[in-house]
């Protein structure tokens, strides 16, 4: 069965009476109209389709637990949701944390995230009772423990462990010790086990944690991903006669962004992963674990959109055709730094059959600012809605106030009602932690 993160547009997308796209009920210019661009907007409906399909793909496997990863797009209303889905959170950061406890939600189903969590923000963790912490290195391990140890209390934990797979989009390559900044290598977790056995008191192992990467196609990889951790559990146990009943394989599942893309369903991925576990389990001859996944971009990427006002243009003498917009860089980064490519349409002119070849261009001071290049597309005035389409994921999570440009807004759109879910940040908000130092007055 085909599941949203297969298309490149929100499940409501059509284009209206007026010839204008609309989403989740909303036409993508009065959008534009009453909260100004550029814009993100958030299609309910896409949302919640996606975290039902991964309920139902994974319902023949009861112990199975997701966690959403909140670094794709976070902010107190997708924590709402979240909740009110049953999913859990994966947070990475002191803001993390405080953005799902101010909201409301049930710490106890978080996991902490990270490679380098500061004295601060584990006692903030602890404090906040997230529910899990994957430990990603011997650092951690001694700081954890003598936190939790000075707070009188014990912190449930997981080995983040590097399991050597690397994935690539259409190829995926297995090597034993993997170069990566996160998590134990395989030949460094009897030493974290003794070192818990030994000495640290405070923390109570309770499984393994593996993440193989963002955007994967491959269900193979988590097919690999499963073994390579039961094989572990079992060896642990042998070792050690410790019984470790919790895995967590990490998010990963690739949305479509061009047509070029052809990722893979949840059900593909669910089928996968239960396969392996129930192959796994056997050959390793350990009960079926609880089982986490922790999916971001796949939740929230397609169900995201950005508006932006077409501004000024440049046809370069025998070059290329420029179309600046009202955002860029700040509000979106992938596409300068990972090259990222997007599908792209005009809001208030989708059907045009006169096309041409164009550059969308950010406004920001530098010239790697660009949006979208040499794409085609309808022919584009000055004023024009541009929508870029799947940009829900680690678009406003990655923002950034370059130029001293402001944070945009966001809309959670469903059945024709719009509803801010992050105000436009203002200017006084942008200067409020400016200080001017007496001493140079
Ligand atoms: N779990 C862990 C431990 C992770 O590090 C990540 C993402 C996820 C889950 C969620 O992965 P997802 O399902 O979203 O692929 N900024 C990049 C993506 C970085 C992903 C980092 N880790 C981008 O814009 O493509």
């Amino acid at each position: 069965m085909k599941t949203p993160n297969q298309d490149i547009k929100p499940i409501t997308t059509r284009i209206n009476e007026k010839g204008n796209i609309e989403i989740g009920g909303c036409d993508l210019i009065e959008l534009a109209n009453i909260y100004s661009t550029p814009l993100y907007v958030f299609d309910e409906a896409t949302i919640r389709s996606m975290t039902k399909a991964y309920k139902d793909a994974f319902k023949k496997y009861p112990k199975m637990m997701m966690m959403y990863a909140a670094k794709a797009f976070m902010t107190k209303a997708i924590c709402k949701i979240m909740e009110q889905e049953g999913f859990g959170l994966d947070l990475c950061s002191g803001g993390e944390i405080y953005t799902a406890k101010t909201s409301g939600f049930d710490m106890s189903k978080t996991l902490f995230n990270g490679n380098n969590k500061s004295y601060e923000d584990i006692c903030m963790a602890i404090d906040s009772g997230v529910g899990t912490f994957s430990v990603d290195n011997f650092f951690e391990l001694a700081l954890l423990d003598s936190i939790a140890a000075s707070k009188n209390t014990t912190v449930q934990i997981l080995l983040r462990i590097t399991p050597g797979i690397e994935c690539h989009t259409h190829e995926y390559i297995q090597t034993g010790h993997l170069d990566s900044k996160f998590g134990f290598d395989l030949t460094q977790i009897d030493s974290a086990i003794e070192l818990l056995i030994d000495e640290y008191k405070n923390l109570k192992l309770v499984g393994l944690h593996a993440h193989t990467g963002s955007q994967i196609f491959e269900k193979q990889v988590y097919y690999d991903e499963v073994e390579v951790i039961f094989k572990e559990i079992r060896r642990i146990k042998d070792k050690y006669n410790i019984i470790l009943t919790e895995v967590n394989l990490g998010g990963g599942l690739g949305i479509k962004y061009t047509e070029d893309d052809k990722p893979i369903s949840v059900y593909e991925i669910a089928d996968t992963i239960i396969d392996s576990i129930k192959i796994n389990s056997e050959k390793y001859k350990i009960e079926e674990p609880y089982v986490f996944i922790e999916p971001g971009r796949s939740i929230i990427g397609t169900a995201g959109v950005t508006l932006y006002t077409a501004g000024s243009s440049k046809q370069v003498p025998n070059g290329r055709k420029y179309q600046a917009v009202d955002g860029g860089m700040s509000d979106n980064a992938r596409p300068s730094l990972y090259q990222a490519k997007y599908t792209v349409e005009i809001a208030n002119n989708p059907l045009s059959e006169e096309k041409e070849q164009v550059t969308i261009a950010g406004k920001h001071c530098e010239s790697g600012d660009i949006l979208a290049k040499d794409i085609l597309l309808p022919v584009i005035n000055e004023g024009d809605i541009i929508c870029f389409y799947t940009t829900g994921a680690y678009g406003y999570s990655m923002s950034s106030n370059y130029n001293r440009v402001l944070k945009s807004a966001a809309v959670l759109v469903n059945n024709g009602n719009s509803d801010i879910i992050l105000n436009r940040q203002t200017y006084e908000q942008l200067c409020e932690s400016d200080v001017i130092p007496e001493s140079i007055l």
